[in-house]
């Protein structure tokens, strides 16, 4: 998705902040990128297609250098093809507005024939080239930049974050506005900055707020005043972010995501922390979250999310299920969202979404809100949108994932899921001390578990299979009970990353069909632990076997490791926890495979790290 940055000094440059910003956006995805400054003939701006490094070669020359006031843009197509005149930012034709901007403009058409009309010329076929013409013509009119915003604003109807820079007697102003996609803003004593996420605000402050729907911002240097679109004043609470600029670097890693697959012990603790009462038997979240008095009288569970987060709501079916004994229904929103579900009293809708920012999780919340569940979120992005809507929120403490392909943020919502589901089961008496107390003992070795599974050995071993099935024709991943999710997810990160066809099936449904597609050419990762199914899957793996298929096994099962062609060989624990381990294995197979096959793994075709956007 786009990517917005902002920054308005009252002396010394801003230009290299922007792109450092933009650079750190990147990971969000985006196919061309740009800037506009304010310089004393008016407004610059500088925009090319492609990767950011053609936007810094323009840049080479700093005639932009000069500027302490500017935007800046990584853009996603969706209105106009990748280009250089379809990059933002746009302008108006006084030259001395210009605009960013990150979602759709549902009407832009007819204003845009009303500009024609006009005598207006246009330089792209974006929609937010509209935009910006209203905000300049406007401006021309009256030089009041918030009102020229507030009076384009108010004939737009879509979803935006937009930020407008401009110069006027009164010398550079801006001005941003969130209607849907994120936008946070920051100050510090000579400057105030805005981005479309935390990470480029953090080497300026730590004290960042996050804009509602419906906020206006004008940014002046040392300060930020949020109004509503009618200019009332409006009160944000600033949030500390305790994450580290440092974090977002890949330190000595070639791929973020390899160095986020390494981060996950290290954040499977700190999810741990403070959270485990091992002498009560019990749970216990921070800032009175998830109480008795909240979860006693809970009916159902209806999970809502996306992608990799929902195969963590897949888990967490089983888990809540098995352990606390409550019905848990599990739906993609963006299927949710439209299909007029049924909410019966007593459910509370758990939404799962690393960046809080997922437009259908959002919209799936926000329906079964209205419908009368109580929301709880898991969530790894403190202040975000899905964290700021939910009645209760488990944050997973994983610090900022960058790699488009979700790791790290899984394994810890997970962790989280097994917490929640011993905390319910306890408040509602279907879970006893004595086998929550066996869990957390268990919780507890994860990190040493999870560091063995990461060793040299084990990578070196999993590499060797990655070059013996990197130009197989077609992956089937299959598991069982916690498993299939497992299943599900190493599909997942297979096909996101290396581009290979890769299909996660529950075991029990290889008769049914998928047996069909096994021939030498296909590869069968058969995921099974220790556990009440562990013979059912075994006999999968046979049947596998008898046509032809090349079979690896991978987790605790012995027996397994035994029939199959190939094994990895994961640590015992509990079935319940078996998904938090068995998934690594298959973050760093595929991780080598797409490796081998030279994918940009960071930043995978056609994908976005945070789909802001429907
Ligand atoms: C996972 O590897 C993908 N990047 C994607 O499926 C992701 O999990 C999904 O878009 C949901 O994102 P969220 O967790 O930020 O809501």
């Amino acid at each position: 998705m786009c990517g917005i940055v902002g920054a308005i000094r009252s002396q010394g440059p801003v230009l290299r902040g922007l792109v450092e910003g933009l650079r750190v956006l990147e990971y969000r995805g985006y196919d061309s990128s740009g800037v506009a400054v304010v310089l004393p003939g008016g407004i610059q701006i500088a925009k090319r297609q492609g990767r950011l490094e053609n936007l810094e070669a323009v840049l080479q020359d700093g005639a932009l250098e000069a500027a302490s006031a500017g935007i800046g843009h990584t853009r996603w197509a969706t209105h106009g093809e990748p280009s250089d005149r379809n990059a933002h930012p746009h302008r108006g034709a006084s030259g001395k507005v210009a605009i960013v901007h990150n979602g759709i403009i549902e009407n832009y058409l007819p204003l845009k024939n009303e500009l024609l009309e006009a005598g207006v010329t246009f330089e792209s076929d974006t929609d937010t080239e509209v935009l910006a013409h209203m905000v300049d013509r406007e401006f021309a009119r009256t030089g009041d930049l918030s009102a020229a915003v507030r009076a384009a604003l108010a004939r737009v109807q879509g979803y935006y974050a937009m930020v407008a820079v401009a110069v006027g007697d009164a010398g550079s102003m801006m001005v941003c506005a969130r209607q849907g996609p994120p936008l946070a803003v920051a100050w510090s004593e000579d400057g105030a900055y805005l981005a479309s996420d935390v990470l480029p605000l953090l080497p300026y402050s730590n004290q960042v707020t996050f804009l509602e729907d419906g906020d206006m911002a004008v940014m002046q240097p040392g300060s930020v005043t949020i109004t509503d679109f009618s200019g009332n004043p409006v009160t944000r609470t600033s949030r500390e972010i305790e994450w580290d600029p440092e974090d977002a670097g890949k330190g000595h890693y070639p791929h973020y995501m390899l160095k986020e697959i390494h981060e996950q012990p290290g954040v499977i603790a700190r999810t741990l922390e403070g959270r485990l009462d091992e002498k009560a038997g019990d749970v216990v979240f921070e800032n009175d979250q998830l109480q008795d008095a909240f979860l006693a009288d809970i009916s159902r569970v209806q999970v809502v999310a996306c992608g990799t987060a929902l195969h963590a709501g897949y888990i967490a079916s089983y888990l809540i299920e098995g352990l606390a004994r409550v019905p848990v229904d599990v739906e993609f929103a963006s299927e949710f969202r439209y299909r007029d579900p049924i909410i019966v009293p007593g459910t509370v809708a758990l939404a799962i979404s690393q960046s809080g920012e997922t437009a259908d999780t959002l919209a799936a919340t926000r329906l079964a809100k209205a419908k009368g569940a109580r929301v709880i979120s898991i969530c790894n992005v403190p202040g975000s949108s899905q964290v700021r809507e939910s009645d209760q929120v488990i944050l997973t403490r994983g610090g900022p994932e960058i790699g488009v392909a979700s790791t790290k943020a899984f394994t810890a919502q997970v962790v989280a899921a097994v917490l929640l589901a011993i905390r319910i089961g306890r408040a509602k008496g279907t879970l006893s001390a004595d086998d929550a107390r066996g869990l957390l003992v268990e919780l507890r070795m994860l990190r040493n578990q999870l560091e063995e599974l990461l060793s040299e050995n084990m990578r070196t071993h999993i590499k060797d299979l990655a070059r013996r099935h990197a130009a197989a024709k077609g992956f089937l991943f299959i598991g069982r009970g916690v498993n299939y999710p497992v299943a599900l997810e190493g599909a997942l990160k297979l096909k996101e990353i290396s581009y290979m066809h890769a299909e996660g099936y529950a075991a029990g449904e290889m008769k049914h069909g998928p047996i069909a597609l096994i021939d030498p050419g296909m590869t069968v990762v058969a995921v099974n632990s220790i556990g009440r199914v562990a013979d059912k899957v075994r006999a999968n793996i046979e049947q596998v076997k008898s046509r032809g298929g090349e079979t690896v096994s991978v987790g605790s099962d012995p027996e397994s490791h035994e029939i199959a062609g190939q094994s990895i060989k994961v640590p015992a624990c509990s079935e319940w926890l078996s998904p938090i381990l068995n998934t690594v294995p298959l973050q760093l197979l595929s991780y080598y495979i797409a490796d081998l096959r030279g994918c940009d793994i960071d930043k995978p075709r056609n994908l976005a790290k945070s789909v802001t956007v429907e």
